[in-house]
């Protein structure tokens, strides 16, 4: 589904990421651990095309990512879709949040989910149905972000990303800003959604368990360089990194 190669970035002679590979396939989701600055979002940035990598390939279903250009690249592009920690960020204060929502639908009418076909013509009853899927309701319909609690707006940023049905979700720390009570609800849809939907997930956070509730497959980052790679169910062994165990034992 998505490979990263060899990848290497630095911001002003400071190297960010060295040489990193990871492996997401069908189905599948990886979890990506490590410590603040360790450069976990800026992998994820250069995923979803918000900068450009110094050298290695991104690759989605092996269609190389730098290679393509204009129509080509939204084209492969709508098949990803990603969620930040900070949903201030994604969605816009200035519009309804059913506005955001519906917002990919209009730019990529093409790929507009069977289930939603029949209400095409209007796109609120299109924003519905989304909230519904991911537990709003139609009294939210209206409001602007700053009037949701930051679960709902969260929920709000997950619809607007599985809106299109993209076969790979990037989850930036989606949890991070939530309550615990509600980073639990939030883990539960997301984990429903990835099946119903059958999307693969990059899973990016500091919480060990959460990563461990979610993912099949782990991946640990520091300093830019990829310690240990493995699988949920091996954390514990022997013969991880002495810098997971650290993490697995301080429950980082
Ligand atoms: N656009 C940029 N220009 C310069 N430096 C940057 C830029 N983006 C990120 N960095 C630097 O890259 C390093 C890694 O940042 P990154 O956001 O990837 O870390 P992170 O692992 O996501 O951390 P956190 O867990 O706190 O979110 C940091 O030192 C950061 O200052
Ligand atoms: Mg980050």
């Amino acid at each position: 589904m998505l490979t990263v190669s060899q990848i290497s970035k630095s911001y002003k002679d400071h190297n960010i990421l060295s040489d990193v590979s990871l492996t997401v396939k069908e189905g599948e989701c990886l979890g990506l651990i490590g410590e603040s600055g360790s450069g976990k979002s800026t992998l994820a940035k250069l995923i979803v095309g918000l900068d450009s990598a110094d050298s290695g390939e991104i690759t989605i279903n092996g269609i190389v990512l730098r290679e393509q250009k204009g129509k080509a690249l939204k084209k492969i592009r709508r098949h990803i879709g990603v969620v930040f920690q900070d949903s201030h960020a994604s969605l816009n204060p200035k519009l309804p949040i059913w506005k955001t929502v519906a917002e990919p639908l209009e730019n990529y009418p093409e790929a507009i989910p069977a289930y939603l076909l029949e209400e095409k013509a209007d796109r609120k009853k299109m924003a519905l149905h989304l909230f519904k899927k991911v537990g709003l309701s139609d009294r939210h319909l209206d409001c602007y972000p700053h009037q949701l609690s930051g679960g709902q707006r969260q929920r709000a940023a997950i619809a607007r990303a599985i809106s299109i049905e993209p076969k790979l979700l990037i989850l930036d720390e989606p949890t991070s800003s939530l309550d615990v009570s509600v980073q639990a609800q939030i883990l539960n849809l997301l984990k429903e959604l990835k099946e119903e939907l059958g999307m693969s997930f990059l899973f990016i956070s500091h919480d060990i368990a959460a990563v461990r509730f979610m993912c099949d497959q782990i991946c640990v980052l520091k300093d830019g360089n990829l310690l240990d790679v493995f699988s949920s169910a091996e954390l514990f062994e022997d013969k991880r990194h002495p810098y997971t165990k650290q993490l697995a034992d301080t429950g980082y």
